[in-house]
C-alpha cells in the first residue's frame, strides 16, 4: 500500500435542506463565498497538500459541478475572441492539467458514510483524503488539508480534523474523546455521533476534513444505519478504531460552517475583507454601516 495521499473525495451529494430554496436547484457547495464557488476552495486546498485526483460523489441536480470543472469551449472562444486574456486564464486556471477529476454518482442520499463508500471504485487500496466543503477552513499558510497530509507521512494512522465548539452543540458533530496530547494531535478513544449535550464525551468535534486508510471501506460496508437513520461515517470509523489507530488533529486555521447561514455569511463577509479587489471598499462600507447601527 502507498502512504503518498493522492486522491480527495468530496462527499457532495447531500440534499442542503438547511439552504432551500436556493439549494432547490443548485447544489450548497456551488453556492459562492465572494466569488468562487464552496468547491473551487475545497479543490485549491486539496491541490495545495500535493493531491491530484478529484472525486466528485455527486446525487440529484449536481451537473453543475460537473460543468465547473469541465471545460468551456464556447466561453473561451469568445473571451479569446474579444482579447479578455485576464478572465480567460482564470477560467482555464480552475482545474490544473495535471489534475484528474472523477465523478460517481451516489444513487440514493444514505448518508455520508454511505457516499465515502460509492468512491471505492476510484479509491482502491490507497489512503485518501475526505474534504466536505461546506466546511470551509482558511489558513493562509498552507491550508489545513496540507497540514493534515504531513502528519500522515509520519504516522500513516487515519485522521479526523477537530475543533472545540460550544458544549451546547455537540449534538451537529461528531463527538470524540482523546488520549494523552502530543502537541497538535492524540489518539482517538471514543468517537460518537450528534450526542447530547448532557453525554457528550467531550466538546471536541469531528469537522469535514479527514484522511482514511483504505481499511474504512470494509467497516462502511458493514455499518447500519445510525443516528439520522443514515449510514455514519463516524460508526464505521468507530469500528476501524477496533483495528488501528485513528487520531484527532487540532488543524490551524478559522472554519466556517458554511452549511448553516450564519456561517455562510459571516465566511462572505470576512472573505470579502481578504479579497485584493474589495478589501478597501467593502471596509468603508462596514464603517459606515456600523455607524448607523
Ligand atoms: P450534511 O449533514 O451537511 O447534509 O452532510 P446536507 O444534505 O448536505 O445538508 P442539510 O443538513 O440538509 O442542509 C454532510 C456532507 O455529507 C454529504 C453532504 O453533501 C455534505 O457534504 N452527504 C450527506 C452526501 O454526499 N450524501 C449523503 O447521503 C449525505
Amino acid at each position: 500500500m502507498t502512504y503518498k495521499v493522492t486522491k480527495v473525495v468530496f462527499p457532495v451529494a447531500g440534499l442542503g435542506t438547511r439552504f432551500l430554496p436556493a439549494t432547490k436547484a443548485v447544489p450548497k457547495e456551488m453556492l459562492p463565498i465572494v466569488d468562487k464557488p464552496l468547491m473551487q476552495y475545497a479543490v485549491e486546498e486539496s491541490i495545495a497538500a500535493g493531491i491530484d485526483t478529484m472525486i466528485f460523489i455527486t446525487g440529484r441536480s449536481k451537473n453543475s459541478i460537473m460543468d465547473h470543472y469541465d471545460k468551456a469551449y464556447e466561453m473561451e472562444k469568445e473571451l479569446e475572441a474579444r482579447n479578455k486574456t485576464e478572465i480567460l486564464n482564470l477560467l482555464r486556471s480552475i482545474i490544473p492539467p495535471h489534475i484528474k477529476c472523477v465523478f460517481i454518482r451516489q444513487p440514493e442520499a444514505l448518508g455520508l458514510g454511505h457516499a465515502v463508500y460509492c468512491a471505492l471504485p476510484a479509491v482502491g487500496n490507497e489512503p485518501f483524503a475526505v474534504i466536505l466543503p461546506d466546511d470551509l477552513i482558511y489558513d493562509g499558510e498552507r491550508g489545513c488539508m496540507k497540514q493534515m497530509v504531513d502528519l500522515y507521512a509520519q504516522t500513516q494512522s487515519s485522521i479526523l480534523g477537530v475543533e472545540r465548539v460550544d458544549p451546547s452543540e455537540t449534538d451537529k458533530y461528531g463527538i470524540v474523546r482523546t488520549g494523552e496530547s502530543k502537541g497538535s494531535y492524540a489518539n482517538i478513544e471514543h468517537i460518537v455521533e450528534k450526542p447530547k449535550p448532557d453525554v457528550a464525551p467531550s466538546n471536541l468535534a469531528v469537522v469535514g476534513r479527514y484522511i482514511l486508510n483504505p481499511g474504512i471501506f470494509d467497516k462502511i460496508k458493514n455499518t447500519g444505519r445510525g443516528a439520522g437513520g443514515e449510514i455514519q461515517l463516524t460508526d464505521a470509523i468507530a469500528d476501524l478504531m477496533k483495528d488501528e489507530q485513528v487520531l484527532a488533529f487540532e488543524f490551524e486555521g478559522k472554519r466556517y460552517d458554511c452549511g448553516a447561514k450564519l456561517g455562510f455569511l459571516v465566511a462572505n463577509v470576512e472573505y470579502g475583507l481578504l479579497h485584493k479587489e474589495l478589501k478597501h471598499d467593502f471596509l468603508a462600507y462596514l464603517k459606515d454601516l456600523s455607524a448607523t447601527l
